[in-house]
């Protein structure tokens, strides 16, 4: 399978002095959904801010479906869909005209763009608030604009920085099973979560960092117990198992 994403060396040193990402790197292959876990300044923001241009790397390169972030950041960013972690939601939009500005940014048709925000909005529960203002939209439901947001365009690769985080048991279900069926259909999936059970349930392969190194990789169901004990050392609260958790999950408990 041919990579969708590939990392390669990839190094970010911020003015302060700091590296946040210490040459690492992976390849994600095209259709499959792959997570990357770490403790709290782990450097996964860094990392997912770098694939999609965000800020630049100090060293090393990323390819989204071949092709080099750094050397063509425009064409990168039109393939892919973006969930960033922070609130970046426009203000001077409603979330229907937000979402369709978007889709307009990304080339679409107006009537187009307009049809799809509504879909969106139903999709993530948000119709009632379709003409609201942003800045009035609870926590939870400004994560799920921006999980809607990224799918505008119908991209290839879609990148969700702790897409669920702040989204009440329903809306991390709708979240889960929309991945499931991108993914189904050929989608390819780069998130960071602090859910164990998440990217268990979702995810192909799962990447553990911290202080911007790799420590450990490898399809969830493979991993021992006391690699999950090492994440589990550092855990938040975790939301409901979106599916059977793999056995080496079981006996880690
Ligand atoms: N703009 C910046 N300037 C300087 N240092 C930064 C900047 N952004 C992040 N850092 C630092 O880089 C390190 C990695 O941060 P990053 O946001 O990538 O971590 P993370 O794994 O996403 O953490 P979290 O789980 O809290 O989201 C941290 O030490 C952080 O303080
Ligand atoms: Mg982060």
């Amino acid at each position: 399978m041919p990579a969708a994403i590939e990392a390669k060396g990839i190094v970010k040193r911020y003015a302060s002095g700091l590296t946040a990402v210490r040459g690492i790197s992976f390849q994600v292959p095209e259709g499959t959904c792959f997570g990357i876990l770490g403790p709290n300044g782990a450097g996964k923001t860094t990392t997912i801010r770098m694939s999609y241009g965000f800020i630049p790397l100090t060293a090393g390169d990323i390819l989204v479906l071949g092709r080099s972030i750094t050397a063509e950041p425009r064409l990168v960013k039109s393939l892919l869909g973006v969930c960033p972690q922070e609130d970046n939601l426009d203000p001077d939009f409603s979330p229907r005209e937000g979402l369709a500005a978007y889709g307009r940014y990304f080339g679409m048709a107006a009537q187009d763009c307009a049809r799809r925000a509504d879909e969106l909005l139903d999709f993530v529960g948000l119709s009632e608030k379709a003409s609201a203002n942003v800045r009035d939209l609870s926590g939870g439901m400004k994560r799920r604009l921006a999980f809607a947001r990224a799918l505008v365009h119908n991209p290839r690769v879609l990148v969700l920085d702790e897409p669920t985080t702040g989204m009440d048991p329903q809306a991390r279900h709708l979240v889960w099973d929309k991945v499931r069926q991108l993914k189904h259909e050929g989608v390819t999936v780069l998130l960071t979560t602090h859910y164990m059970e998440e990217a268990a349930g979702l995810c192909d392969e799962i990447l553990l960092m911290d202080a911007g190194l790799i420590l450990d990789q490898g399809a969830p169901g493979t991993w021992s117990a006391a690699t999950w004990g090492r994440i589990r050392s550092r855990p938040r609260t975790p939301p409901a198992c979106p599916t059977a958790v793999p056995p080496t999950w079981r006996t880690s408990s």
